[in-house]
């Protein structure tokens, strides 16, 4: 079953439990937690602290994605009892194989992403070790940017890729989805959609939840 992850990035931070109610109600399946520093990405978010506040105000499993340099030393930072997925940047990781295995020591599905210029190559010899794979359809650190056509092809070829080698990591494509190209997204392959601004800069956050959810199942 295909799965929706709205970003906490484009919520109203002065509001944020009641917006994640409200996708939740919506039928959401994660929360997608978008953690810059400022460094790996030219913006600053925010980190565990934001992310911990929500601990018992939903019962929503976390999407952290990690746009940080030198991951391994924040990652047990990020796990709470809702964390379900960590994902880093394979660009950010000088030793790829073993963040990923200190992030499923940890209990949490491990997941790495590339961005737009980043081939599929890199990710040859990590693909049978990863729980996922995201796709990045914008250049990573601003929410509201258009999405990158060229991700198609790449969330397509990937899925070959998985069926080709009988591996079962899910695929998650992040960035610019909106209510009018997610049918291709999802037809392309993928399994977890992420949408920021498309679902938060809305005047009904728990119906776009849903209009969104009707199109990718
Ligand atoms: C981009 C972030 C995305 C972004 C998605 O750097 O990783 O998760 O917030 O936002 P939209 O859906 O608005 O492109
Ligand atoms: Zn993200």
């Amino acid at each position: 079953m295909k799965k929706l992850a709205p970003s906490i990035l484009s919520a109203d931070f002065s509001k944020l439990a009641e917006e994640v109610a409200a996708i939740e109600r919506g039928g959401a399946d994660l929360i997608h937690v978008d953690v810059m520093d400022g460094h790996f990405v030219p913006n600053i978010t925010y980190g565990p602290v934001v992310m911990k506040s929500l601990l018992g105000k939903t019962g929503l499993p976390f999407d952290v994605h990690l746009m940080i340099e030198n991951p391994d030393a924040f990652l047990e930072d990020f796990m709470t009892p809702n964390t379900e997925y960590i994902t880093v940047h394979q660009e950010a990781c000088t030793h790829l194989n073993r963040t990923i295995q200190h992030i499923k020591s940890l209990g949490a599905k491990a997941g790495v992403s590339i961005n737009p210029a980043t081939t599929l190559a890199t990710l040859d010899y990590v693909l049978e070790d990863v729980d996922m794979v995201l796709i990045m359809s914008v250049n990573p650190g601003f929410g509201g940017q258009k999405f990158i056509p060229s991700a198609l092809d790449k969330i397509r070829a990937l899925d070959e890729i998985r069926k080709d080698e009988g591996l079962n990591f899910e695929i998650e494509i992040d960035g610019g989805a909106n209510l009018d190209n997610v049918q291709e997204i999802a037809a392309a392959g993928t399994d977890i959609i992420v949408a920021g601004s498309a679902v938060f800069k809305t005047a009904d956050i728990e119906e776009t939840a849903k209009q969104f959810i009707s199109k990718i199942r």
